[in-house]
């Protein structure tokens, strides 16, 4: 279970965010990167970033803990901002909230090497969450106490956006040319063969559990929470099997030579 805290000052924004994202205070003295329900991209991005986040930290990488945060709109009615004030009154309920990495660094991969198994590692669970917001330009990573950490997860499954076209979407390639760490010729067999086997179907419904039923509930064509979840689950499972082969724009792949 994600861990459930209530929101009890809001602190600043963060200017980076394109979803405004902010910084709070909760009632268990923890600072949260915060990601509100009533942002312009909607649910859905803070369903990815549960999904992709959790399967990330059950696969080893180092990304911040997720909480839920309950917030009250009433929090709004002090903020100064019209744009801060709209945003806090229209996510009244439960929000995600993230571990605030204190002092973190954006990342550079001017300044900040990494080898071809990690970056091989990054690459292939970006292809399986099909993530298209990890560019060079705007990486989503982040250097904590000298290591690299994952944040930011929703834009990815773009499947979630068409369910009924998810299976044909889910089957596509992934184009690596732009991401991140590109350049550190990323090895993605052996990241592949170490991790494919552990994206189970055991592992993908502990982690879809992880969703609260608040932002799965009155999706069409899914009459309960736990079949969406399950939805979540099958594109993941299936993609876990062959994406390796898939990835195109670092050096292989099946589009490469042509
Ligand atoms: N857990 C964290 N600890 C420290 N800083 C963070 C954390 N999460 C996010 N940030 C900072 O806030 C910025 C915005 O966060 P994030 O990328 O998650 O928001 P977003 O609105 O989804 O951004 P984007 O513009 O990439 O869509 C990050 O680039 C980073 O500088
Ligand atoms: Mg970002």
């Amino acid at each position: 279970m994600l861990k459930e805290v209530t929101a009890t000052r809001y602190i600043t924004p963060l200017r980076e965010g394109g979803s405004l994202p902010g910084l709070v205070e909760a009632d268990d003295f923890g600072t949260y990167v915060m990601k509100f329900t009533g942002a312009g991209q909607g649910r859905k991005t803070l369903v990815a970033e549960v999904v992709c986040g959790e399967l990330a930290r059950r696969l080893g990488f180092r990304m911040p803990r997720l909480a839920t945060v309950r917030l009250d709109p009433v929090l709004g009615l002090g903020e100064p901002e019209q744009q801060v004030q709209d945003l806090l009154r229209s996510s009244g309920g439960t929000n995600l909230g993230m571990d605030f990495l204190s002092g973190a660094l954006g990342y550079d991969p001017l300044a900040f090497p990494v080898g071809p198994a990690e970056a091989g590692r990054i690459v292939w669970f970006d292809a399986l969450i099909n993530n298209v917001d990890r560019s060079w330009r705007n990486p989503n990573l982040l250097v904590h106490r000298g290591e690299l950490w994952l944040i930011d997860h929703g834009a990815t499954m773009i499947w979630h956006h068409n369910w009924p076209s998810a299976e044909a979407s889910a089957a596509r390639p992934y184009d690596a040319g732009d991401h991140a760490l590109a350049r550190f010729a990323p090895d993605v067999s052996a990241a592949a063969a170490e991790l494919a086997p552990r994206v189970t179907e055991d592992l993908l419904a502990e982690v879809t559990a992880e969703i609260p039923d608040a932002w799965l509930a009155d999706e069409p064509g899914f009459d309960t929470p736990d079949d969406l979840r399950r939805a979540y689950a099958r594109p993941l499972l299936s993609r876990a099997a062959v994406i390796a082969e898939r990835i195109t724009g670092i050096g292989f792949g099946p589009e490469e030579g042509k």
